[in-house]
């Protein structure tokens, strides 16, 4: 199979890229990404002598780059995105453009170079606020931000191309992913960088918003799995179902590192902070896949990756992130009762 995955230099993508190439050796890739702030050639380093892989630079948007490329594929993966829900509190344009009106142009691409398969990657966030119970696959879509709005609004335009064009899509909603290469905007990469560094660990409201952490093979493996196996035109929820609050996470970080737990520190509220994602996945299972990894693998496997690849994270922590960390946590560290 030759495949387009476009995002596959950003957190999830270029993991996928690693697994897929191992796991399908008679495969090839060609990796579109558009390199935003989260886009990270050096995330792909692993291809950088592999005859399979070519990288394009290019925006999913495009549509004179993105054409004679699905041209040139039996199957497109589609991780492209801004994803990033603090981002879209304070900048929402770029998410209605990828996410949205990118993707649009990426389906139909697809459509008119006869794909065999549309992989489009969402996220568990599309349901919203879950308070109690699990979201399947036929739960509302019920997004509170503009980060989830956007994936929403995508992946009901992926179903509209296999109900009005019959371009067979698959989608996957993954729960919140962790592993190496994740950009430490994100809350476990960003409370691992900044106790190493013994800064505090900024907790919003009171810690207590559930999340469901899947280790980043967990969800690659899913999602080659339903790209082969999964049914034209459906969903697959993938959650690891073992749920754990931030101040619960925070601790095993602080904990896995030998930090004071005193390094938390409580500051103003996300607004229309969803404070429980849990899904079922059983739909996923009856396809044969499981996670290999806990959640103590996960966190502890996540924990070494940042504490070992220093190199990789200490540049990113500066300049126009430091721009966006100030631009994000000034304000919410205003808000905060002593
Ligand atoms: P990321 O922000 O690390 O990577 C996104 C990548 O997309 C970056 O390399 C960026 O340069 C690229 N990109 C952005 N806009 C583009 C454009 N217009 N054209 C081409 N490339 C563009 O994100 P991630 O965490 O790896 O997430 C990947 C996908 O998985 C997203 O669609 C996200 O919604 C979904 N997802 C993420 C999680 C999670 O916990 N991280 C969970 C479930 C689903
Ligand atoms: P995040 O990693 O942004 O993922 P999600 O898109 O699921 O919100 O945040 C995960 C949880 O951690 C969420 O409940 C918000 C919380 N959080 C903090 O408490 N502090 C932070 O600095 C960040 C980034 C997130």
């Amino acid at each position: 199979m030759r495949l387009l995955v476009t995002g596959c230099a950003g957190f999830i993508g270029s993991n996928f890229v690693r697994y897929y190439l191992r796991q399908h050796p008679d495969d090839s890739i060609i990796g579109l990404d558009k390199l935003t702030y989260a886009g990270n050639r050096a995330n792909l380093a692993h291809t950088d002598n592999d005859p399979r892989f070519r990288f394009v630079q290019a925006d999913i948007a495009d549509r004179d780059a993105v054409g004679p490329l699905t041209e040139e594929v039996d199957a497109v993966v589609n991780f492209a995105a801004e994803s990033h829900v603090d981002r879209s509190l304070l900048d929402p344009d770029a998410f209605i453009r990828t996410n949205v009106v990118g993707l649009h142009v990426l389906l139909e691409a697809a459509r008119q170079a006869g794909v065999q398969r549309f992989l489009q990657v969402s996220t568990d966030e599309v349901y919203g606020h879950v308070p109690a119970g699990l979201a399947d696959e036929c739960a509302p879509l019920a997004p509170r931000n503009p980060y989830s709005a956007s994936k929403a609004g995508g992946d009901l335009l992926v179903q509209s191309y296999w109900h009005s064009h019959g371009l067979p899509v698959v989608l996957t909603r993954g729960a919140n992913t962790i592993g190496p290469y994740q950009y430490p905007e994100k809350v476990t990469p960003l409370f691992v960088t900044n106790a190493l560094d013994d800064q505090p660990l900024p907790i919003y409201g009171q810690g207590t918003a559930v999340r469901d952490y899947l280790y980043v093979e967990d969800h690659c493996a899913a999602i080659a799995l339903a790209l082969h196996a999964g049914a034209a035109g459906e969903v697959y929820n993938v959650g690891a179902n073992e749920e754990v609050n931030t101040v619960e996470l925070a601790t095993r970080i602080l904990d896995l590192l030998g930090k004071p737990q005193t390094l938390m520190q409580h500051v103003g509220d996300r607004p229309g902070h969803d404070y429980r994602y849990s899904m079922d996945s059983s739909r996923l299972h009856t396809l044969g896949w499981q996670r290999r990894y806990d959640l103590d693998a996960t966190i502890e496997a996540t924990v070494r990756w940042y504490q070992e690849n220093e190199s990789w994270w200490r540049p990113i922590k500066s300049g126009a992130f430091l721009e966006y960390y100030r631009r994000n946590y000034g304000p919410k560290l205003a808000g905060t009762t002593p």
